[in-house]
């Protein structure tokens, strides 16, 4: 009994964020004093996402993605892990973080059973890095970085939001980088999730202009390897270089048609798709798999078959959110 919806998409891909909370505040994710966070109780025990990943797995969840806010944040995340990766049917554990914790928690998540690692890092200038997280330390999370190759993580994709004014000069940096570095250096565009239409519209920077920039650097961009994972990018390769170009273009490209994930947000909601309102309540049958697993099926119904993250500006203008949460509360 797979998780098939009613556009033919299979699911096999939970997105599990474990808390709301963040150490950084990305300008593109959060204003600077931070947001309402949920109370401790509000949030999701280890039992209770042990039993809805078990109750998922017996439906064809085999990949898991640990997101956030950020989810290092999170106390005892070391042991969370080890529980989850032990649930029959799950193969795949990811983690997304922002590596201001990596140095110390690296060589822990990898035996624990996390076996790939999507960092955020939009600037290799510290003070721009700054500027963009308002509390980050790029020597740390440099650091960080550092752990998780010597920990065997494989792959490792840097995320790079493009923000107009931050880090847009950076593009051919970034592409160097993967020279030696076997790297995947993923630019994302920059979602107008949970802020307003006009800082969103000013900071937006479309990802052709990765092309433009690598075709004026005289660096040639070949279609890469098909890259372990599941997501929604497109790979790429300077020819002779380490690592890989991915692109990530969900405003003027949407991927829809493949999606294959389903989410759960730290105080137990099933989310069938980052850009729509509708979620399925899930934390009070946490323990009651045959209830779970006829919620997971309503979640699915509730899919829609595309996001219009494209007319977004438009949508707010005339006050239609289609999240009210920020990508924070999401992951
Ligand atoms: P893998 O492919 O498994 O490595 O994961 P991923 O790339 O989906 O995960 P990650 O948490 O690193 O997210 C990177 C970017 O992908 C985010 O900044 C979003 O822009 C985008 N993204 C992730 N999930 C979705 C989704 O469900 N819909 C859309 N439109 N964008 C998404
Ligand atoms: N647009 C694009 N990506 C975003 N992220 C957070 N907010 C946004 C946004 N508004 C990214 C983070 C992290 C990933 C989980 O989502 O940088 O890499
Ligand atoms: Fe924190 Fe990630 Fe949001 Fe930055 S993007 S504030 S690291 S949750």
């Amino acid at each position: 009994m797979a998780l098939v919806d009613r556009f033919e998409r299979v699911h096999d891909y939970l997105r599990i964020s474990v808390t709301d909370r963040c150490n950084l505040r990305c300008v593109y994710c959060m204003p600077a004093e931070g947001m309402q966070f949920l109370d401790e109780s509000e949030v999701m025990t280890d039992d209770e996402i042990v039993g809805i990943v078990k109750a998922g797995a017996e439906l064809g969840i085999r990949k898991l993605r640990i997101t956030g806010g950020e989810p290092t944040v999170r106390k005892n995340l070391v042991e969370l892990v080890e529980r989850l990766a032990a649930i029959p049917g799950i193969e795949d554990i990811a983690l997304t973080t922002n590596g201001m914790t990596l140095r110390e928690q690296a060589h822990a998540l990898k035996r624990a059973g996390i076996s790939r690692l999507n960092l955020s890092l939009d600037s290799m200038k510290p003070e721009a890095f700054q500027a963009i997280t308002r509390h980050g330390d790029y020597v740390r999370v440099w650091r960080g970085l550092e752990a998780a190759i010597e920990a065997g993580f494989s792959p490792i994709k840097l995320n790079v939001v493009l923000v107009k004014g931050f880090n847009e000069t950076e593009i051919v940096e970034f592409i160097r980088l993967t020279k030696e570095w076997p790297l995947i250096v993923r630019f994302i565009e920059y979602m107008p999730i949970g802020q307003d239409a006009d800082q969103w519209r000013a900071r937006y920077v479309p990802l052709t202009q990765v092309f433009e920039e690598a075709k004026a650097a005289g660096l040639t961009l070949e279609a890469g390897d098909q890259v372990r994972g599941n997501g929604p990018a497109e790979y790429f390769r300077v020819p002779g270089f380490a690592g890989q170009i991915g692109l990530i273009h969900p405003v003027s490209d949407h991927f829809c048609a493949t999606c294959n994930r389903l989410r759960l947000t730290a105080d137990g909601k099933l989310k069938p798709c980052l850009y729509w309102e509708d979620e399925v309540s899930v934390r009070d049958c946490a323990h009651d798999p045959e209830k779970l697993k006829e919620l997971f099926y309503r979640a699915l119904k509730l899919k829609p078959e595309k996001h219009e993250m494209a007319r977004a500006g438009e949508l707010l203008e005339n006050g239609l959110t289609p999240t009210w949460r920020a990508m924070s509360q999401i992951g």
